[in-house]
């Protein structure tokens, strides 16, 4: 081909031609770099590659990180694990080879991607996120994600979310919220978990998480200023009570005391040590406390036993569900619960739905929905719970991930976007919250990176603008942000 017929077949001069006439137009002070700019958007932001490679994420377990490459640049994302899984949810493929990373290792899934979901993606529009999903789904063929790997699925899935915001110029959460075709953002009230136990701990509590819910703040930078002075007046009143070794931490931030199962249910730990922590600051009634109970770690047959991880039990303590109920009624009326997540095992749907029907607090499902659409929508049709604790990766795209939002909004159940144990500096659930107008985040304590990382405000000339956190979301939307605040639950 000679050089004019090359010119001609890219119709290259009259592209030019247009670049430097607009920037003549524009009267650009820099007008190489106004001519590269606009070349740039000349051309469609299709995939041009993807790199996918093995991380550890915040428990030294490794996990699946992709970049994603068009022309407007790379996006990195990764998908975070937890502790809970159930055949219900997207598959976390592990390699499970004993010798290597104890079985946890993710090469199956990083070379899923490095090989299959590029081929397959490569020269896709990252605008159009439920084809790229689509493809995903379709070339996996299994109900539960289980060729790919729902962590190889959601790493691209998120990467490509980012790749589309970029292309459209817009920040992240307004894609997402287009993508759901929502239109009202709002910042969603934290749920700080200040005390770890269930399997996040190694104390002796049997419970997972207590937290805290700044819903009296103003907005979210009140809400994080209120979620940090707590947790520092936490630790003074645990250091008190326990000695300096009960402030040790959980796997997501929280502090974990050895909390006994008598102090526990003498609903000690909540009267005499968060209670105490709120009052000293000052905040009383603008802060609520919600537990996640995660059950299902300590149901044995029909009965719960509250002392599963002491080294002494008698055996002779275990709960039904209605002394479970009983307990609960209890700290729900003395003591501002306002939210129980998993009350009861996954399965022990009749329990959740008699606690659900007394309406004294939100009731949600996390390892009982799994983020399940046929689960969810079971729960919808028999009234079991009135809350969706959202997991990103146990369905395994955004495009589904939208979905499951839309139908528990369209239920009017509260939404809690949520984090698992094992996470990364990935701050997608951020952006997440704010674009579907979840009105609740849990993203453990305020404090650790990776928490910090979907709560936080970022330097911006250090990230994508894609990649905006909750603090600075709230900054850059400056009168029009809303803090979901006393709505809730109903954002
Ligand atoms: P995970 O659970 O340990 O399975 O991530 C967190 C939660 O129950 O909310
Ligand atoms: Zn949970």
């Amino acid at each position: 081909m000679s050089v004019q017929e090359y010119l001609d077949k890219h119709m290259l001069s009259r592209k030019i031609e247009d670049a430097v006439n607009a920037a003549v137009r524009a009267k650009t002070m820099d007008p190489v770099l106004f001519i590269s700019n606009h070349m740039r958007k000349a051309v469609p932001s299709v995939i041009t590659k993807i790199k996918a490679r093995q991380i550890l994420d915040s428990r030294g377990i490794p996990t699946v990180e992709v970049d994603l490459y068009t022309n407007k640049g790379m996006f990195r994302a990764s998908a975070p694990s937890g502790d809970s899984t159930g055949m219900n949810e997207a598959v976390d493929l592990r390699d499970g080879d004993k010798g290597t990373y104890l079985g946890n290792g993710v090469i199956k899934a990083v070379k899923n991607i490095n090989e299959k979901i590029s081929e397959a993606l490569i020269g896709m529009d990252t605008t159009l996120q439920s084809q790229i999903d689509q493809a995903m789904i379709d070339l996996d063929k299994t109900e539960r994600k289980g060729e790919l790997g729902a962590n190889a699925m959601l790493a691209v899935s998120i990467a490509a979310c980012k790749a589309g915001a970029a292309e459209k110029e817009v920040p992240l959460y307004k894609h997402i919220a287009e993508l759901s075709g929502k239109t009202n953002l709002s910042l969603p009230v934290p749920a700080f978990t200040v005390i770890s136990g269930g399997k996040h701990a190694g104390n002796n509590l049997a419970i997972q998480e207590i937290m805290i819910l700044p819903i009296g703040a103003s907005k979210f930078e009140e809400a994080l200023q209120m979620g940090s002075e707590t947790y520092h007046h936490l630790k003074a009143v645990i250091t008190e009570k326990y000695g300096p070794h009960g402030c040790n931490v959980g796997e997501d931030g929280g502090l974990a005391p050895n909390i006994s199962r008598q102090d526990f249910y003498s609903y000690d730990a909540i009267s005499s040590i968060v209670k105490e922590a709120i009052g000293r600051t000052g905040y009383n009634e603008k802060i609520k406390i919600a537990i996640d109970v995660a059950a299902t770690d300590f149901c044995i047959g029909t009965k719960y036993d509250l002392d599963f991880k002491s080294p002494n039990k008698s055996g002779q303590n275990f709960k039904s569900g209605e002394d479970m109920i009983k307990m609960y009624k209890e700290l729900c009326n003395d003591y501002s619960i306002v939210s129980i997540e998993d009350p009861f095992d996954r399965e022990d749907w009749d329990h959740v739905k008699n606690f659900s029907g007394l309406g004294i607090c939100q009731v949600v499902g996390d390892d009982l929905l799994m983020s399940n659409p046929k689960r969810i929508e079971r729960a919808i049709r028999e009234s079991t719970c009135n809350a969706l604790l959202l997991k990103v990766n146990r369905i395994g795209t955004v495009t589904e991930a939208i979905e499951v939002v839309k139908q528990a909004k369209d239920a009017h159940w509260g939404v809690v976007t949520s984090h698992r144990c094992g996470e990364t500096e990935d701050s997608f659930i951020a952006d997440f919250s704010v674009g579907l107008a979840t009105g609740q985040i849990k993203a453990g304590a305020p404090c650790r990176g990776e928490r910090l990382a979907k709560y936080n405000q970022e330097d911006l000339k250090l990230m994508v603008q894609s990649f905006l956190q909750l603090l600075r979301i709230e900054e850059e939307l400056g009168d029009q942000a809303v803090y979901a605040g006393e709505d809730w639950r109903l954002s």
